[in-house]
């Protein structure tokens, strides 16, 4: 198996006034790719942190980041929005749909900011709204569709733009559990047909049940 992200002993320092605080104390992880990964870990243990870093949306304070084989530890802030864009998928626990937008305009999104032509990115959002159950919602507001519903259009969202990999934090954070379980069978489905390397962050046992390997982290360290 290839391996997609290499983590080699990250940390993370939160400066804030006089206090500092060590939200990662060196972290090491493999993703190949291909996987779906949860990580697990008690509330504040750190996982949105390591997420962040590796969906380039935070730096590291020490540590080396590889991605695909390339060193990206001191890529330039300003270069960090054109990875994310191409290489990574977001799903988090609030949806973060844009209320005026309905299912089909969101899930467009990743794409018009990529200069994709408006036709094209219309044929292969509803191509994605169909992977996730959710064509015929396509002209519905997220205010007219239930949490589960929203969250589909999100991870749709999240893999039009046919990124490396999908990271979700907290994904069936905000449904109920039946919902829930449906939304990580859209993912094991995703990850088994569609071949998606996929990483869910979750401090619910029962979520990371369908995933192949768990990783659990405490107080800033894999354990
Ligand atoms: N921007 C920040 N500034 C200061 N402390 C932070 C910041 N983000 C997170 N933290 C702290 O780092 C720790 C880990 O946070 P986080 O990664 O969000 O945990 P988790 O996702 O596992 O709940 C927590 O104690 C949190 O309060
Ligand atoms: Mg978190």
């Amino acid at each position: 198996m290839s391996s997609l992200i290499s983590l080699e002993n990250i940390t993370k320092v939160y400066r804030s006034g006089l206090s500092d605080f060590h939200a990662l104390k060196g972290v090491s992880f493999e993703l190949n790719i291909g996987e779906m990964v949860a990580i697990v870990g008690a509330s504040g243990s750190g996982k949105s942190t390591l997420m962040n870093i590796m969906g380039f949306l935070d730096h590291c304070t020490t540590g080396k980041y590889f991605f695909a084989g390339q060193d990206v530890s001191c890529v330039p802030e300003q270069d960090l929005a054109g990875i994310r864009n191409q290489k990574i998928g977001f799903v988090f626990q609030s949806f973060f749909l844009l209320p005026r937008l309905n299912a089909l305009q969101n899930t467009m999104l990743p794409l018009l900011y990529r200069q994709t032509s408006t036709e094209l990115a219309k044929e292969k959002a509803l191509l994605m709204l169909e992977k996730v159950g959710m064509v015929n919602f396509a002209k519905h507001k997220p205010n007219q569709l239930s949490g589960g519903q929203q969250q589909r259009v999100a991870i749709a969202r999240a893999l039009v733009g046919e990124p490396d990999v999908i990271f979700a934090d907290e994904p069936t954070g905000s449904l109920d559990s039946a919902t829930g379980r449906d939304v990580m069978d859209l993912f094991h489905h995703l990850n088994q047909q569609e071949k998606c390397t996929i990483v869910i962050i979750t401090h619910d046992k029962s979520v990371s049940q369908n995933c192949q390997r768990i990783v659990t982290i405490c107080d800033g360290h894999i354990v």
